[in-house]
């Protein structure tokens, strides 16, 4: 039995491959917590059920000893889950000595050091759970509305998000490869030929920053639409917001009651968001008495400051042309501003999206490349989209653990993914 399924055991004899969270004696009856992966059990150890020898053995048990426990399933109302075990024999397969995370509290950098075993824990297997959640929900989302999975190269010969925080990677003899920042000139290659499309990656950022909201190597889904405009993304990114949190909400309400999150306002989220142009985001924060100039980029503060001002999510549209990427397509008119997209998340969590229509007109683009101080020849292949059959297009980026890490509630996004990897932290 897995312990997930428990409820479907009632009275039934069972067995349970798993390891010993906790173990409480009162003389004559040993409570056993056990984990299998898939949840947590409370077993009941008497001596007159497995005699005095197992029952011996499971008084030295010691925290994360892989065991398996046969017995029968009891409902009972007072335990966590609703069930317990009442064992029948017991068998120890490998003693853990000494296992470093104990039940008391430990500061997060001795966590992270052992992040391979604190994953472990509780709190640690919700978030999981629900990354895992949001993904499936992800490409569910996709998946059913006719886009087409099409994967984007991870060593890339070239920059798509600004040369500065770049990985350089030694590709053989005499070539720098640079790990991949975005999918998304590959992506808009693949919607030209597939019409809707997303890929779904690790992607990497040298953000020499140690902000509680940047990883250096983080999980990004970018959907691209052919013959689409910044509107049309900007339904597509609600659509996509709104169902993720709904799956969650209704398939993960036990992880999120294990990590106390308050749900309620994840409940309230509906489509369409509110949506403000970056002018009237400036002129909002100057009212709040934030020192911001047209023209900057929003930091942190500001972007709580908005979203408070919002309540839900917000799409903040139309940021200024030269604070952003090479290829967003500036606005007819009013070339300074571009048909941007940024969905900050409420609570302060922050940018969750990012993205916008791309140029479509050659000339500008080459342009725009040269400004960028970009090497052209890299670009020769991107350029060649505009050359044959360039239609207006858009898509965005959604990061994965600034997701996951508002739905669970968490300050920081190192506990969003199983290994995170930060300015200081390669290890494990
Ligand atoms: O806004 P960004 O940089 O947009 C792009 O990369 C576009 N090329 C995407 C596209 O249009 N196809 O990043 C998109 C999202 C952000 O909104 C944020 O959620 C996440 O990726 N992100 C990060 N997450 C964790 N750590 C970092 N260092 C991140 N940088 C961006
Ligand atoms: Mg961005």
């Amino acid at each position: 039995m897995y312990i997930e399924d428990v409820s479907q055991y009632d009275g039934q004899s069972v067995t349970v491959r798993g390891w010993l969270v906790n173990r409480r004696s009162s003389g004559k009856i040993h409570f056993l917590q056990i984990r299998d992966g898939s949840g947590f059990l409370q077993a009941v150890v008497s001596k007159a059920a497995v005699g005095a020898e197992a029952f011996g053995r499971a008084d030295h048990l010691s925290q994360e000893s892989a065991i398996i426990v046969h017995g029968t399933v009891r409902a009972d109302s007072r335990a966590p889950g609703g069930y317990e075990l009442d064992v029948s024999g017991l068998e120890v397969v490998s003693q853990a000595h000494d296992f470093p995370i104990t039940p008391k509290e430990h500061g997060v950098d001795f966590l992270m050091d052992r992040r391979h075993l604190w994953i472990r824990a509780a709190r640690q297997q919700a978030v999981l759970r629900i990354r895992h959640e949001v993904i499936d929900a992800v490409r569910h989302y996709f998946n059913s509305q006719g886009f087409v999975l099409a994967d984007t190269p991870i060593f890339t010969p070239s920059a798509c998000e600004g040369t500065t925080t770049l990985f350089p990677v030694q590709y053989f003899d005499d070539a720098t490869a640079y790990l991949t920042q975005s999918g998304q000139l590959y992506n808009e290659a693949n919607a030209m030929a597939l019409g809707r499309v997303y890929c779904f990656g690790p992607t990497f950022r040298a953000e020499k920053s140690k902000t509680r909201r940047h990883l250096t190597e983080f999980w990004m889904v970018e959907p691209e639409v052919a013959y689409a405009n910044l509107d049309d993304i900007i339904a597509l990114a609600e659509g996509l917001v709104t169902a993720v949190i709904a799956r969650v909400l209704d398939a993960r309400g036990r992880e999120l009651k294990a990590l106390e999150r308050d749900t309620s306002t994840l409940e309230k989220i509906t489509k369409p968001f509110a949506r403000v142009s970056y002018d009237d985001a400036v002129r909002i924060l100057r009212e709040k008495g934030l020192p911001f100039e047209w023209g900057g980029d929003f930091g942190s503060p500001d972007e709580t400051a908005l979203s408070e001002h919002f309540a839900g999510p917000v799409c903040v549209t139309g940021y200024p042309t030269a604070i952003k990427a090479f290829y967003f397509k500036p606005q007819d008119g009013r070339p300074e501003v571009s048909l941007s997209v940024d969905v900050l998340a409420p609570e302060g969590y922050g940018e969750i999206i990012g993205g916008g229509q791309r140029i479509d007109d050659l000339d500008l683009l080459v342009r725009r490349i040269e400004e960028h101080h970009l090497p052209k020849e890299a670009y020769e292949w991107y350029l060649d989209l505009r050359r044959y059959g360039s239609v207006p297009h858009a898509g965005f980026g959604m990061g994965i653990e600034r997701v996951v890490a508002w739905i669970c509630g968490l300050e920081h996004l190192r506990e969003a993914i199983p290994y995170p990897r930060m300015l200081y932290r390669l290890y494990p």
